[in-house]
Order: structure tokens, then sequence, then C-alpha cells
């Protein structure tokens, strides 16, 4: 690529990123800086991944093309209004603020801009990431390829409609908490029925991963690997129907839902 990026906020979702970009060979880390209002997160940056960095937001942007915007929401207002003036026509502005629309930047940057959003969720830190993309207005088909090409050196990506980031937050951006919930259940069980801890634990996530990648390797239908592992009055089909019995279908799409609207309900602040 011979795009140049800087992130804004050097934070969690910053560093995966940029560890992400550097192990894929992405990008050199001549071509990778970070600018963040702490400067001990800027030295480990420097010290650890080899990059330039900045105090200065403005003074980041001058240097790039692609600007990553990896701060909080409550901190987007004043980032934006701080970097605007030194925004031009050339920047491809990506955004991974949860409940920040892209008409929310632009219209704090420049109009005519281009801006990307992403939804990613926390298991980018170790490259398995969940990455949703959001085009704005004046994003090209070339930018979303950039952005892809990205945010795939952190995991998977999908491209959705803006309207859709909700229902994105409520499930691959939550969704990490409620399959940690699940893998600590099922140690628990384990641990009632006898097993030492580490042990059930040790089942219970590596059972929930290997089912995780046979789904996506083998592209079947979760439910006709559910069957192939289902035989006739055995195991299996005790423990699912006291799994149908306990609603936990249901009870995952009420959490789906309930997450989708708290983050509507965040975002109608963000407009
Ligand atoms: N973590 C996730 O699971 C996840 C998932 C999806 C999306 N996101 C989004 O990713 C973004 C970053 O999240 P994170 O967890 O990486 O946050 P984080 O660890 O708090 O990182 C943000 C960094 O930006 C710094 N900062 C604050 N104000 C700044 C300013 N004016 N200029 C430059 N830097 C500034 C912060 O410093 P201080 O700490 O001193 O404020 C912090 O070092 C958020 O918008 C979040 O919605 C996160």
């Amino acid at each position: 690529m011979k795009d140049k990026i800087g992130f804004i906020g050097a934070g969690n979702m910053g560093e995966a990123l940029i560890k992400g970009i550097l192990k894929a060979k992405l990008l050199s880390s001549q071509k990778v800086c970070a600018s963040d209002i702490r400067e001990t997160k800027l030295k480990q940056f420097q010290k650890t991944y080899g990059i330039k960095t900045f105090k200065d937001n403005k003074e980041l942007v001058s240097q790039v093309n692609i600007i990553l915007l990896a701060v909080k929401p409550q901190n987007m207002e004043e980032v934006l209004s701080e970097i605007a003036p030194v925004i031009e026509k050339k920047h491809l502005v990506i955004s991974i603020a949860a409940g920040i629309t892209t008409s929310y930047i632009s219209k704090r940057l420049n109009d005519k801009i281009s801006v990307v959003r992403i939804m990613p969720n926390t298991p980018a830190l170790i490259q398995e990431g969940a990455s949703a993309l959001a085009m704005g207005k004046h994003a090209t088909q070339s930018d979303l390829k950039s952005v892809q090409k990205l945010f795939e050196s952190v995991g998977k990506t999908v491209v959705v409609d803006e309207s859709l980031m909700d229902a994105v937050t409520g499930l691959s951006g939550s969704g990490p908490a409620y399959v940690f919930l699940f893998i600590e259940a099922l140690a628990d069980a384990g641990v009632k029925m006898g097993l030492s801890r580490s042990v059930a634990l040790l089942l219970s996530a590596q059972t929930c991963l290997g089912a995780a990648r046979m789904v996506s390797e083998t592209g079947e239908h979760p439910a006709k690997l559910k069957d192939m592992v289902t035989s006739p009055g055995g195991t299996t089909i005790c423990g699912l129907h006291a799994l149908e019995a306990g609603g936990l279908r249901t009870t995952i799409m009420d959490a789906v839902e309930a997450a989708t609207r708290r983050s509507k309900e965040l975002g109608q602040v963000k407009k």
C-alpha cells in the first residue's frame, strides 16, 4: 500500500490495529504514526512498534493521507474541531468510535471528505476481530477497499449499510462478552460434574474455538453441524433438550436486541 496512516488515540484498539497492520506487513513502520495526549503511550508505541508519534494531532494530520480516529466517543467533538482546519480533500477519515455517525464527522470536518465508519471488536487484539464497515456519503469503492485491507489484517470484515451499525454493535461489538459468559458457564458446569477448574476451562474454551472454526471453515449451516453430532437417543440430544427448555435461543435474541436498542439510545446524543 502506498498510503500513510495516522492514528489519533493510541489506546487499546489503536494498538491492536497498529500491531495487526505491521504484523501483516501491510505497511512498514515508516508509514504508520500515532498521536495521543498521553506521552507515556507515545513513548511506548515508539519503542515497541518503531513508529513516529506526535503530541499534536494537527501535526499528525499534515503528515498522512489516512486518518484513523481511535479516541473514545466522548473525545470526538474536541478532536474533530481541533483537526478540522488542517483537513484536506486528499484525506480519508476512518472512525472506529461507537455510535458516531459518518455525517457527524463530515459535518464537523468538511462536508466533501471521505469517511468510513467501522465497528471492530476486541478479538482484533489477537488478529481474530470481526469488523463491520459502512461508507459515508463521499467515500468511494476504492476507499472502501483500502479500509477493508487494513482491517483484514486484524480479522474478518463485512460491509453493511450504516443504518445497521447498531445491530452490528449488539451482535459482534458486544458479542465477545456473551461468548465469555457462555465459556464460563460451560466451565462451571464441568466443575459441577467433577472436573477441575483448569481442565473444565480448557475444554470449554477449546470447544467454542473448534466449533466456531468448523462453522467458518466448512461454510456449513450450524444446524447441519449440530445434527451431525446428535445421535438418536444419545447424550447430545439430552443436553440440547435442556438448553431449549431453558430458552437459550430466545435469551440470546433478547440480548442482541437489548444491546442494539442501547446502542441506538447512546447514538441519539451524537447526531
Ligand atoms: N475496545 C473495544 O472493544 C472497542 C470496540 C469497538 C470500537 N471501539 C472504539 O474504539 C475507540 C477507542 O477505544 P479504546 O478502547 O481503544 O479507548 P482507549 O484505550 O481509551 O484509547 C483512546 C486513547 O485516546 C486518548 N485521547 C483522549 N483524548 C484525546 C485527544 N484529544 N487527542 C488524542 N488522544 C486522545 C486517550 O487518552 P486518555 O486515556 O487520557 O483519555 C487514550 O489513550 C472508541 O471510540 C471505542 O468506541 C472500541
